[in-house]
């Protein structure tokens, strides 16, 4: 039996925040809120309790886990070393969806860290997550609390979709604000990198850092290590989505579904422009500014899924800057990592 505990408000019930801390001490599961998706939180000292997380999503175990803090402090007694930029970024950014990738202390068992020489921390700013950490007096693991490979929750409902049953807790405290989840910076290497890109921009970084932080992993320097994430198909719907190519993308989209009009296959168009709208298939607008998509897109998965749609067509997203490229990533990663049609060899 799951229990499910509504928390919502900025001064969350003591009573019920404590309920969920002791299940946590006990070596129990609870989903809680943040301000990106929600996460499946266990104690990061609690290798058994950790095993489980791994169970329950169906998640490799070679996939580390982000350790969240209530206290910048706690950083030390995780990392062996912090350096004087990666703290400047926590003095910033923290509380909120920055992700620093640290060499880990050998006190954080490896199940939390996929066996990696690294552990990734993040300070999240909700207040919700927040006071359970400090009640719970251990930092938490917690991935976004979704089965393995489908769309990270963004409102309790999904949660109890994919782990009702599974789990000791739900701390329901409604949406979460902005649906996508944390940056990823890695600080282990020589150069700072975005293994995931999230709300906290690489420009948002270098202001503050004054340095370059680059994209991507590097894959000639020595033993830097890779966000293990970032190999497996993600935030995916059930139906193949496809993107389409900013070229004549409007008559490419259409001209598919005239020739698949026939075939009695549920069809779905995701579209960034309100007045695009297409002939016999599902219309989606999911929104236009970054934070709007953000807020919706994962949700929109989830709903297809409900519908059984067969295939979903994604118009592209052609926004720059700021929060866009988070949305890009997933709509990309949602696509399996293909950009337009004829990357699939879709013929029915
Ligand atoms: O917004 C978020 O980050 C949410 C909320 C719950 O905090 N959490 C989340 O966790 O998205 P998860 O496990 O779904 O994604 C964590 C990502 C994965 O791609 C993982 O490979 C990467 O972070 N990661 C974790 N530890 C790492 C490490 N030590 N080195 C490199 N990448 C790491
Ligand atoms: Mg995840």
């Amino acid at each position: 039996m799951t229990e499910i505990l509504r928390v919502r408000g900025n001064r969350p019930a003591r009573g019920k925040i404590l309920q969920a801390a002791e299940v946590i001490r006990k070596g129990g599961l609870v989903a809680f809120p943040t301000e990106t998706v929600y996460g499946l939180g266990a104690s990061a000292f609690n290798p058994g309790a950790i095993r489980r997380i791994f169970e329950v999503k169906g998640r490799p175990r070679d996939n580390p886990l982000i350790v969240h803090v209530a206290d910048p402090d706690r950083v030390e007694t995780l990392a062996s070393s912090f350096p004087a930029r990666a703290k400047a970024l926590a003095c910033a950014f923290w509380p909120g969806p920055l992700t620093i990738v640290l060499k880990k202390r050998d006190s954080v068992p490896p199940e939390a860290t996929g066996w990696g020489p690294t552990v990734a921390v993040r300070m999240p700013a909700h207040a919700v997550a927040l006071s359970l950490i400090e009640s719970a007096g251990v930092p938490l693991v917690a991935p976004s609390a979704n089965l393995s490979g489908r769309p990270s929750p963004v409102i309790a409902g999904h949660v109890e979709e994919d782990l009702a049953g599974l789990i000791e807790m739900i701390l329901d405290g409604g949406r979460t604000t902005i649906g996508m989840e944390s940056t990823v910076v890695d600080f282990s290497g020589r150069v700072p990198r975005i293994l995931r890109p999230g709300a906290v921009t690489a420009e948002d970084m270098e202001a503050v850092i004054g340095d370059a932080v680059v994209p991507g992993v590097d894959e000639t320097g020595p033993a830097v290590p890779k966000s293990p994430g970032t190999k497996y198909r993600h935030y995916a719907p059930q139906a193949k989505l496809v993107l389409f190519a900013p070229e004549n993308y409007r008559e490419e989209i259409s001209g598919f579904l005239a020739g698949h009009r026939m075939k009695n296959r549920k069809i779905a168009v995701i579209a960034f422009k309100k007045r695009h709208i297409y002939r016999d298939c599902l219309n989606i607008y999911a929104g236009c500014e970054p934070l709007a998509v953000a807020g919706r897109l994962f949700q929109i998965f989830r709903s297809l899924d409900a519908l059984k749609v067969d295939l979903i067509l994604a118009e592209p997203y052609l926004k720059e800057g700021g929060l866009a490229g988070m949305v890009k990533d997933r709509l990309l990663k949602a696509a399996g990592g293909k950009a337009g049609l004829r990357d699939e060899g879709l013929i029915f």
